[in-house]
C-alpha cells in the first residue's frame, strides 16, 4: 500500500477523532527519567534500545547486565554503567530503582521478581513470560511489594496502530479482522526454541492480541487452531532440541464484538522479509492495513494514513517515566493485560494440540508451551 491518493493525510486525524497532525507527533521530549537510575538486563537488539531512550529520558543507567561479557561491557561503556555477567544481582541492587528487561522470554519472571523484592519499579519487554506461573509469580511480588510492573506492548505507542484502534471504531459491530504475518525462520535461533522465546504464537501473536483486545473490547472467548513447524528439518533451527511451532491458522471468536483470522509464520525460508497486512470490515466500512500506513473506505472516498516513523519505544519509555514521576497516566501496559495476551497465545498452542475450541480464560498455570 502507498501513501498517495487524495485524501493522504500523514498524521493526520482519525475521521470523527480528535487527532491533527501533531497527533503523530513524538510526545518524548524533555527528561521525565531524570534523578532515575536503571539496570538494563540484556545488552541485545533490545537491551540497547532500552538504555538509549532510558538516556534521553535523563535517568543514569547504572548498569548493564548480559552473560555475553564483551556485549554487556560495551553497551555499558556507552552509557558510562558498570558491565555485570549477572542479571539477578543486577536485577536486585540497591542503588538502583527502576529495572528495564530485555532478557529472552523465559528469564523475565526470575529477575522481574528480584528487581521488585529490591525495591525497583520494572519495565520489562513483551511477552509477560513463557508460563502462566511465571507471570503469577511477577503478579504475586508485585502485589507483596507494591511495585510497579509494565510490560512493552509498544504498538500502544505506535501511531499506526494507535491508529488502526481509532479507525476500526469506525466500521460498526461486529467487525471481522484479518491478519496475516509471514517471515522467514528468524535469525535469532532462541526465537525458535519453545522453552526460550517460545517462538512466533507467543513471541509475535502477542502484539495482536494486546491490540486487538483494544479493537473487540474484550479478549478472545474462544479460539480455534491448526499448527505446523515449516522449519522442523531446516538447517537453521537443527541445534535447538524443542523447536517450537512456527506456522499457525488461528480464528479468534470475540462474542459480539466479532470475530478474527490470524495467519503466521516464522517458518519461510530464511531470508524471506518479515511481512504483515490487516483487513478489518465492518457494517460501516473497511480498514486495510500494511507496515505502510492504512486506508479507510466507509464510501467512495479512501482515507489514507502512512506509517510515521515516530520510535514506539522511545515513546513508551518516556511515558513509563512520566508515569513513576506522577506526573502522566498509565499508558504502558500492564502486568494484567500481559497475561492475557499469554492466555490467548497458550490457548493457540492448546487448540492446535486438542484439534478443539479453547477459552484463554480457562487455561491452568500447567498449560504448555511445547
Ligand atoms: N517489543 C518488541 O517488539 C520486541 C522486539 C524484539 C524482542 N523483544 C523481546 O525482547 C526480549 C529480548 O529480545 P532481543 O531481541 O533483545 O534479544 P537479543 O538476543 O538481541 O538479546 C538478548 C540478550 O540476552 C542475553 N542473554 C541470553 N541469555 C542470558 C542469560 N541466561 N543471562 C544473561 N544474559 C543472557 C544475550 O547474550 C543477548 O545479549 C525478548 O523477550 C523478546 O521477545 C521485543
Amino acid at each position: 500500500m502507498s501513501a498517495g491518493g487524495p485524501n493522504v493525510r500523514p498524521g493526520g486525524a482519525a475521521p470523527g477523532g480528535p487527532a491533527g497532525p501533531a497527533a503523530a507527533a513524538s510526545a518524548a521530549t524533555g527528561t521525565p527519567a531524570e534523578g532515575r537510575r536503571v539496570a538494563v538486563l540484556g545488552a541485545g537488539d533490545m537491551g540497547g534500545r532500552h538504555a538509549s531512550h532510558w538516556a534521553a529520558a535523563g535517568a543514569q543507567v547504572v548498569v548493564v547486565a548480559d552473560a555475553d561479557a564483551e556485549r554487556a561491557a560495551a553497551l555499558a561503556a556507552a552509557y558510562g554503567a558498570e558491565a555485570s555477567g549477572d542479571p539477578t544481582e543486577a536485577a536486585a541492587r540497591a542503588d538502583v530503582d527502576v529495572v528495564s528487561v530485555c532478557l529472552p522470554t523465559f528469564l523475565h519472571a526470575g529477575v522481574t521478581v528480584a528487581a521488585l523484592e529490591g525495591g525497583a519499579d520494572v519495565l520489562s519487554e513483551k511477552p509477560v513470560a513463557l508460563t502462566l506461573r511465571d507471570a503469577e509469580a511477577m503478579g504475586a511480588a508485585a502485589r507483596a511489594t507494591g511495585r510497579t510492573v509494565r510490560i512493552g506492548f509498544m504498538r500502544r505507542f505506535d501511531p499506526l496502530w494507535r491508529r488502526v484502534e481509532q479507525d476500526a471504531a469506525h466500521l460498526g459491530t461486529p467487525v471481522m479482522a484479518q491478519a496475516t504475518l509471514a517471515a522467514g525462520v528468524r535469525p535469532k535461533l532462541l526465537m525458535h526454541d519453545a522453552y526460550a522465546n517460545g517462538g512466533p504464537v507467543i513471541d509475535m501473536a502477542c502484539h495482536l492480541f494486546d491490540r486487538w483486545e483494544r479493537v473487540f473490547g474484550t479478549p478472545p472467548l474462544r479460539v480455534r487452531a491448526s499448527g505446523h513447524t515449516f522449519a522442523a528439518g531446516k538447517a537453521e533451527v537443527a541445534a535447538i532440541e524443542h523447536v517450537a511451532l512456527d506456522t499457525v491458522q488461528v480464528d479468534l471468536d470475540y462474542g459480539e464484538a466479532g470475530s478474527a483470522q490470524l495467519q503466521l509464520s516464522w517458518g519461510l525460508p530464511a531470508g524471506v522479509p518479515a511481512t504483515e497486512r490487516h483487513a478489518y470490515v465492518g457494517p460501516e466500512g473497511v480498514l486495510d492495513v500494511d507496515e505502510d500506513g492504512a486506508t479507510l473506505r466507509q464510501g467512495p472516498d479512501a482515507t489514507t494514513y502512512a506509517a510515521s516513523d515516530v520510535d514506539p519505544w522511545r515513546e513508551e519509555i518516556f511515558a513509563f517515566a512520566r508515569e513513576l514521576a506522577g506526573d502522566g497516566p498509565q499508558g504502558v501496559a500492564d502486568l494484567a493485560a500481559g497475561v492475557r495476551a499469554l492466555r490467548a497465545s497458550l490457548a493457540v498452542l492448546e487448540a492446535v494440540r486438542t484439534g478443539g475450541a479453547v477459552d484463554p480464560a480457562m487455561l491452568q498455570p500447567e498449560a504448555e508451551v511445547a
